[in-house]
């Protein structure tokens, strides 16, 4: 029995590592995210006909709840709500492993397994330590995006130094367990105060840095799953954990990148310094701007020959991305180059455009990322966008005052002429306000993306 669990696992590891490989495409996305689902089914079966279990009972009632709920939030979280969605649930990954680590100590010290080991109570206490972060942190991560615990930047005297107190004493009592195994209010205090450096270390993130946050905890919900993995000698749950945290840390770089956050800053949880939206206001707001209705939106697009399209929130908002897909038709008919310029961190999630592009049936290869297009703005005729304002915000270039300068940004100003959809001269997600609004050559198109590209759409088929 032993050779065929460990050859199924091995099986499923190569399911999730292909599953993974397939998600790094959008093409092949859906096939790899189906590839890893059957490769962790295989492994909880397996797991359900090795382990000796007393009963059943529980087993089957945690499914039954966690299936029904897990079906209701796939079915009902609106796309706008994904976020927070992916932070609850790193967060019931971090309170698992929390949870089996503390029943693992448990039936240790009361002599159902055991003796305790070195190497055993390491893994428990960093279980404990990974776990509990994980699950407060992701908590609060998934509070600040419903808009229950503050948004902002939240921030305290002495921040870092406390949490490097917390992060030690937690430490120095692990070491301890390790000598002095069966001492319960050791593993009690490394659990609260665990918990409470989830809280401290999330809190102070606000506004644009929001992402990062996700994305690490995320792979610290991988790595707390392969700690337990330790703990419960699953190799399964190491490998599965051990891809999860490290596919988490890449994404983690990625988005720093994109945000202009360096990664040691994010791990030393240096966001108290995350800029705040103080002094992000310019004297633009009180400039004139430039507004255009349908009809003159299409002559302008009619005499254009490339037309680029920057998708950004209010598109998934609106959930106009069937009527920007008609937009594109209908400008292609014309004979009009377009294609599509995704940002790194345009939405609210990664991927987040390409998703809701994807559902519209756009082909893949007209959406191109910022570093293969970002040159090729003086030569487009009509750069136009959707719902987007911190990705083409171009204090994030001209502005060191700016909370966001630094960050890479399409370079739509570049364009020879730029059309902005939204609804108001109201700020994006970074809460500043936008100089691209009341450049030269920006013209306003004021109303919710999904009438008025519908409008337009109309308007260039009646030209
Ligand atoms: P934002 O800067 O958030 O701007 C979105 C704009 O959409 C708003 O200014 C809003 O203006 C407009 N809008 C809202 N509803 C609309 C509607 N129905 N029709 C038309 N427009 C609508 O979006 P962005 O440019 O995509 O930038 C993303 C921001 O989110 C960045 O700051 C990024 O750091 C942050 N963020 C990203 C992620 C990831 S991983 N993608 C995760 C969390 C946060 P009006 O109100 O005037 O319409």
């Amino acid at each position: 029995m032993q050779v065929i669990t460990y050859l199924t696992y091995l099986f499923s590891s190569i399911l999730f590592i292909f599953g993974i490989k397939q998600l790094s495409s959008p093409k092949t996305a859906r096939n790899g995210n189906l590839l890893a689902a059957l490769g962790m089914f295989l492994a909880i079966v397996i797991t359900l006909f090795d382990k000796k279990i007393i009963s059943y009972e529980l087993i089957v009632i945690g499914f039954i709840i966690g299936s029904i709920a897990g079906a209701w939030m796939a079915l009902k979280v609106p796309m706008t709500g994904m976020p927070q969605m992916v932070g609850l649930l790193n967060g019931f990954g971090g309170g698992a492993s929390l949870l089996v680590a503390l029943s693992e100590y448990n039936k240790i010290l009361t002599g159902i397994e055991g003796p305790f080991n070195a190497a055993t109570t390491t893994t428990i206490a960093l279980s404990i330590l990974i776990g509990a972060v994980t699950f407060t942190g992701s908590l609060i991560a998934f509070g600040k995006l419903q808009g229950l615990v503050t948004g902002k930047v939240v921030t305290y005297p002495l921040q870092h130094p406390l949490n490097a107190l917390l992060l030690v004493t937690v430490l120095i009592g692990g070491g301890y367990l390790v000598f002095n195994p069966a001492t319960v209010w050791i593993v009690v205090t490394i659990t609260i105060i665990s918990l409470v450096l989830g809280v401290l270390l999330v809190l102070p993130i606000g506004g644009a840095d929001m992402p990062v946050a996700i994305s690490l905890l995320n792979s610290y919900s991988g790595l707390a799953a392969s700690m337990t993995g330790f703990v419960l000698d699953n190799n399964m749950l190491i490998i599965a954990g051990a891809l999860v945290g490290a596919s988490g840390i890449i994404l983690t770089n990625i988005m720093c990148k994109a945000m202009n956050r360096s990664l040691m800053n994010v791990l030393l949880g240096g966001w108290g310094n995350a800029p705040t939206q103080a002094g992000a206001q310019t004297e633009a707001e009180h400039k004139p701007v430039k507004s255009v209705d349908a009809e003159e939106a299409a002559m302008i697009f009619d005499s254009a020959q490339t037309v680029v399209i920057v998708p950004g929130y209010g598109m998934a908002v609106a959930q106009a991305q069937h009527a920007v897909r008609d937009l594109a038709n209908v400008l292609e008919k014309k004979g009009i180059n377009v294609r599509f310029a995704i940002h790194p961190v345009a939405g609210r999630m990664p991927g987040h455009m390409n998703v809701l592009l994807a559902e519209a049936q756009v082909p893949y290869e007209k959406l191109y990322a910022l570093e293969d297009i970002n040159d090729d703005f003086p030569n487009v005729d009509v750069a136009f966008i959707v719902g987007a304002n911190d990705v083409v915000n171009p204090a994030a270039r001209n502005n060191p005052a700016s909370p966001i300068y630094g960050m890479p940004i399409l370079n739509v100003d570049y364009a020879k002429t730029v059309i902005v959809n939204k609804r108001s001269l109201n700020p994006g997600y970074a809460g500043i306000d936008n100089e691209l609004f009341y450049g030269d050559n920006t013209l306003m198109y004021f109303g919710d993306a999904k009438e008025a590209i519908t409008k337009l759409v109309n308007e260039l088929k009646n030209a």
